[in-house]
């Protein structure tokens, strides 16, 4: 019978000291917290990704609060994601970068996540996230002629890379630049033809002139003196034959958190 005292008192004993004298109400999306909490979450994201786009914030599906003691919470939210159309080693802060619209064939991120709140400061615990891109079907419905996303193997859309590179290469021959991956791809059939490529770039340590007698000794320079880009390219097939690539160079800086992409050679 004693044992079974303890049992009760050990129980009971942490459910009346967590009890304060009144629930805290609990957290709404629209929260100033949730908001602060959801936009902490995006910048880990963010600045934990190595391939793709930046996403933003789109909503705050879910919030839970499971208060820990004083100043200590644990939230798990559930977040609603938006690519926008800057890559992840693209400087621009994610406020000044636009999300991608319908007619581009948008992609949605839905993340859940764990995060600590103790004495003011966040830290993710765990995060999920996945990504997909609107179904082909939906787009075609609401716009028969829009681009769609293609394989980022697709033989056209390889050609269009390798031609865009060498384009700006031939072009600029004291530094050789190298893909480091094909962020997006898309097609159109009508009443063009035609293949949209975006990808990112980094300087090797040749010029192009010692690219073109061995290249496999031209190596990417170290993540702290890198220069990185990035190209947009259109071929396009019908009703006329046009091919126009433009690269942007985002100079010599670290990426967030020493983001550099990996890329098979
Ligand atoms: C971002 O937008 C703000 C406000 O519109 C502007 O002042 C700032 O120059 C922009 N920054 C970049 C890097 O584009
Ligand atoms: C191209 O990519 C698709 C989708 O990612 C994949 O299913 C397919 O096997 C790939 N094809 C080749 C030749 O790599
Ligand atoms: C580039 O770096 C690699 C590895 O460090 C080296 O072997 C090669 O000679 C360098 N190339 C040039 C042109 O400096």
């Amino acid at each position: 019978m004693k044992a079974l005292v303890a049992l009760i008192l050990l129980v009971q004993l942490p459910i009346h000291r967590a009890a304060p004298a009144a629930p805290p109400p609990p957290l709404g999306c629209d929260d100033p917290e949730s908001e602060a909490a959801a936009q902490f979450v995006v910048d880990y994201i963010n600045g934990h990704s190595h391939h793709g786009y930046k996403f933003a914030l789109n909503r705050i599906k879910q919030v839970r609060v499971l208060p820990q003691g004083p100043n200590n919470e644990i939230l798990f939210l559930e977040l609603d994601l938006l690519e926008t159309t800057c890559h992840i080693l693209n400087p621009t802060p994610l406020a000044n970068c636009s999300v991608r619209t319908f007619v581009e064939h948008a992609v949605e991120g839905d993340c859940d996540v764990k995060l600590q709140k103790l004495n003011g400061q966040f830290t993710v615990l765990a995060s999920k996230c996945h990504s997909h891109a609107d179904s082909a079907e939906d787009v075609r419905k609401h716009c028969p002629d829009c681009p769609l996303l293609a394989n980022l193997n697709d033989t056209d859309v390889l050609a269009t890379v390798s031609s865009a590179l060498n384009d700006y290469n031939s072009k600029n021959p004291d530094a050789y630049f190298r893909l480091l991956e094909i962020g997006r791809a898309t097609k159109q059939y009508s009443p063009v033809r035609m293949v949209n490529v975006e990808f990112a770039v980094a300087a090797t340590n040749c010029t192009l002139q010692q690219a073109k007698d061995n290249l496999q000794a031209c190596q990417l320079l170290p993540e702290d003196q890198s220069n990185f880009g990035f190209c947009t390219a259109t071929t396009v097939s019908e009703p006329s034959q046009d091919f126009t690539a433009e690269c942007q160079l985002y100079g010599h800086q670290v990426p967030a958190l020493g983001a550099l992409p990996s890329f098979p050679e």
